[in-house]
């Protein structure tokens, strides 16, 4: 049953494993195949839950020309409930997943027992960042996608996946590729506008992990650090020989990080 229906709209989920809930949420512009190493791994002992975003993958776009931060928080809790899972999740999101982590856990708090936050960032987009990313929407709209991907996939790997495995970079490519323009964009406006979530840090209640690749260029390692030290208790473990997409790059130390994580019981 890889589809469930939401708001009339058909939303792709792997649904995978039995034990505690896990929810991978994936980054921009990507789909739920960026958690392939961790979908195997995690559901020997958790039920893992990997939807498509609304407008990516498989899952229908909503119509909307933005996809807020909460818009897809919301969707996901739709999505649980069509799951049945009433029980608290872990929410695991890299990037625009981890944007989309904050308002799920200020949201719906009731719905998270814990968070693990990948490659992701606190602070809000600059002016300057925000008005290249409504360029960018209107520009994928009208043009397609090519122009998005050639400036950001090359962002989102370390040199040395770059060098060595060409392959993930260009499956990644050819992924992106098929999302849904409209998807697309709105997501892009949607992250324009995110706030800055920095001071709501300190009063995260719930326990944390921050995963972030030794080269990311988006999410950089100092940014990630002092974000965990603004997590009452949280734990971060940096990835080598990984960029921005830590768990696609180097799965073996990502997965390890994720299941001491988990099974310390918090
Ligand atoms: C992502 O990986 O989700 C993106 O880097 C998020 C962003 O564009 O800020």
């Amino acid at each position: 049953m890889p589809y469930v229906t939401i708001q009339n709209r058909q939303v792709y989920v792997e649904d995978q494993g039995s034990g505690p809930p896990l929810l991978l949420v994936h980054g921009f512009p990507l789909d739920h195949t960026m958690w392939r190493y961790q979908i195997s791994a995690l559901s020997a002992s958790y039920r893992v839950i990997v939807p498509d975003l609304p407008g990516f993958g498989q899952s229908q776009w909503c119509e909307s020309k933005k996809m807020s931060m909460e818009n897809f928080a919301n969707d996901l809790v739709a999505l649980l409930e069509q799951l049945s899972i009433s029980q608290p999740v872990v929410f695991c999101g890299l990037s625009m997943g981890g944007y989309i982590a904050w308002p799920f856990l200020q949201l719906h708090r009731d719905r998270v027992a814990a968070l693990i936050l990948c490659d992701t960032r606190a602070l809000a987009d600059t002016p300057k960042i925000a008005r290249a990313r409504l360029f960018m929407a209107t520009h994928i709209v009208e043009q397609g996608l090519e122009v998005l991907l050639e400036t950001m996939l090359p962002k989102l790997f370390s040199e040395k996946t770059r060098q060595e495995r060409p392959q993930l970079f260009e499956e990644m490519q050819l992924i992106a590729r098929k999302n849904s323009r409209n998807g697309v964009a709105a997501a892009q406006c949607g992250m324009s506008e995110r706030p800055d979530v920095t001071e709501r840090l300190p009063s995260i209640d719930v326990p944390t992990l921050l995963i972030c690749g030794e080269h990311d260029v988006i999410s950089p390692p100092s940014e990630m650090v002092e974000m965990a030290e603004r997590i009452p208790g949280s734990l971060y473990v940096e990835i080598p020989d990984a960029g921005h997409l830590a768990p696609l790059e180097n799965p073996v130390v990502v997965n390890q990080a994720i299941l001491r994580f988990l099974a310390s019981g918090f």
